[in-house]
């Protein structure tokens, strides 16, 4: 699959369809003219008949319009002028490929809406075009649902919608490799499995790779993360990814990316009830967020210093098990009473925040499905965002907005600590029922000191378990557009 712009007419370019976005009009208003008139009035005819309005999302597929070289004809509804957005645009994109894709369409060509900015407005559609071609029938051997689709056109040209197409096409491929490494199941993706493919990516991207095996954690003194990890006959690991701008922007600034990968989560001897027990392949999420996030900062090469840092563990129960009760000595020196072995994120994460604070890092964010809890808060639509840092929060705010991610504030009031005290050791790796979100990133605060940093619990939003126009149900790779949006904006001199 490939990108390119064309300086051609609408009217006149070469493509297997030609995707016009359009808005929702008021009572009373016509179709725009110009579109209407290269297309020999096709727009105004299709809205009289009130089959498209312009609704977002909508689409409608016009075969052989008259003067039209294109075959196909697709009106892309926006919406309301007012509620439209570059992620509107992103995801009529990808529902418009979703559309056309599997109908032996090999190229489409985009009208540029030219309400956003052309920069932005490339990025959108290539990201939605990128990012529509993910299927997760991995493991299908009949009736693969395969993309027909080579080529994407836009018809815009100039440096902006270049660096645009760059962008998009790079950030699509980092947030479809997270889907990719989601997807897999725990018997196909076990931590060494991820281990591998974090090796690949790392020489393909041409990013450093350090990998701290279990005889390393053992010698530095995981003692969380290994507590949780004894249950399996798998390894646990440390994966470690560089990535080294030429000439930083900030050399002050060192952005650590973290990311909860338990290959499977079965809760351990506090073990998950059956049903639904299969979405726990999906609790490697944060990491395949970061490995994703990484591919794309490599490709796209902002002069920001990031690191990434994936804990990789199995949560399982056996003889060998950690039980409730037990108490281990994290990497700080703190001790942990694990009450509820099923708490392991946390535990996997506590000691790599400080083994990333330990290598240097400034700038801290993870990603962790961490909680059911925050999936009653939030539900799927938002990802619960907590920081202890007013600026940190808003400038990852402000990124997640400009990427088209949805996250919400929650709190981290002092009084929620409470609930962590332990009569043996210095804290309990579970509070009680309430706020369970709140509290697990209490746990993980404990563990981070003085520097910025900031958690996002994506248990609500790292897959959808319905299709949607625009993405089928399955792992959405959520946080890579923002974690690559933020590597680029700290690469600016205002933070
Ligand atoms: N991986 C789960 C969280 C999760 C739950 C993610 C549902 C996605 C959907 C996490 O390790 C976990 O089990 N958390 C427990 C914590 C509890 C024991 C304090 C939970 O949320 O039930
Ligand atoms: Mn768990
Ligand atoms: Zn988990």
């Amino acid at each position: 699959m490939h990108a390119k712009t064309s300086s051609a007419a609408p009217e006149a370019i070469q493509a297997d369809a030609l995707i016009v976005p359009i808005s929702q009009l008021e009572e009373g208003q016509t179709a725009d003219p110009q579109v209407d008139g290269w297309s020999g009035g096709v727009y105004q005819t299709a809205l009289d008949s009130g089959e498209v309005t312009g609704k977002a999302l909508e689409l409608l597929v016009l075969h052989r319009p008259a003067g039209v070289a294109a075959p196909r004809l697709v009106l892309m509804g926006l919406g309301k002028p007012a509620e439209q957005s570059a992620a509107v645009l992103r995801r009529a994109a990808a529902a418009a490929t979703r559309k056309l894709q599997g109908k032996g369409i090999e190229s489409i060509a985009f009208l540029l809406p030219g309400r956003f900015g052309s920069e932005h407005e490339a990025q959108a559609i290539a990201e939605g075009v990128w990012t529509a071609r993910f299927e997760p029938d991995v493991y299908k051997t009949e009736g693969r649902k395969e993309s027909s689709l080579r080529e994407l056109l836009l018809l815009a040209t100039g440096d902006a919608v270049e660096l645009g197409l760059a962008r998009g096409t790079a950030i699509g491929d980092g947030q479809n490799t997270a889907r990719k490494l989601a997807v897999e199941p725990g018997n196909l993706l076990t931590p060494a499995v991820l281990v591998e493919k974090a090796r690949e990516l790392a020489a393909d991207a041409g990013l450093g790779i350090e990998v701290l095996d279990e005889e390393r954690l053992i010698d530095e003194g995981f003692g969380a993360l290994l507590g949780v990890a004894q249950g399996s006959v798998e390894p646990p690991a440390l994966i470690v990814l560089r990535y080294r701008p030429k000439s930083p922007a900030r050399p002050d600034v060192h952005l650590g990316l973290v990311g909860k990968a338990v290959t499977f989560d079965t809760g351990g001897i506090s073990i998950k009830p059956a049903a639904e027990m299969d979405r726990m392949k999906y609790d490697m999420a944060g990491g395949a967020a970061v490995l994703g996030a990484m591919q794309a900062i490599a490709a796209l090469e902002p002069p920001t210093t990031v690191t990434a840092f994936i804990p990789t563990v199995e949560n399982m129960p056996g003889a060998a098990a950690q039980r409730p009760g037990d108490v281990v000595t994290t990497l700080s020196g703190k001790t942990v009473e694990v009450l509820n072995t099923d708490a392991e994120g946390r535990l996997i994460l506590c000691d790599t925040l400080t083994f990333a604070l330990r290598s240097g890092v400034n700038r801290l964010v993870d990603a962790a499905t961490l909680t059911g809890s925050v999936v009653v808060a939030l539900g799927h639509e938002r990802s619960g965002l907590f920081c202890n840092d007013d600026a940190w929060s808003a400038l990852l705010l402000a990124c997640s907005e400009k990427a088209g991610e949805k996250f919400w504030p929650m709190p981290l009031d002092a009084e929620y600590r409470e609930q962590l005290d332990s009569p043996i050791a210095d804290l309990a790796n579970i509070g009680t029922r309430w706020g369970g979100s709140i509290t697990a990133a209490k746990f993980l605060e404990a563990f981070v000191e003085e520097a910025p940093w900031a958690h996002l619990d994506i248990a609500g939003t790292a897959w959808i378990d319905a299709p949607k126009p625009d993405m089928p149900k399955g792992p959405t790779g959520v946080c890579v557009r923002t974690f690559v949006e933020l590597a680029l904006t700290l690469s600016t001199p205002a933070e």
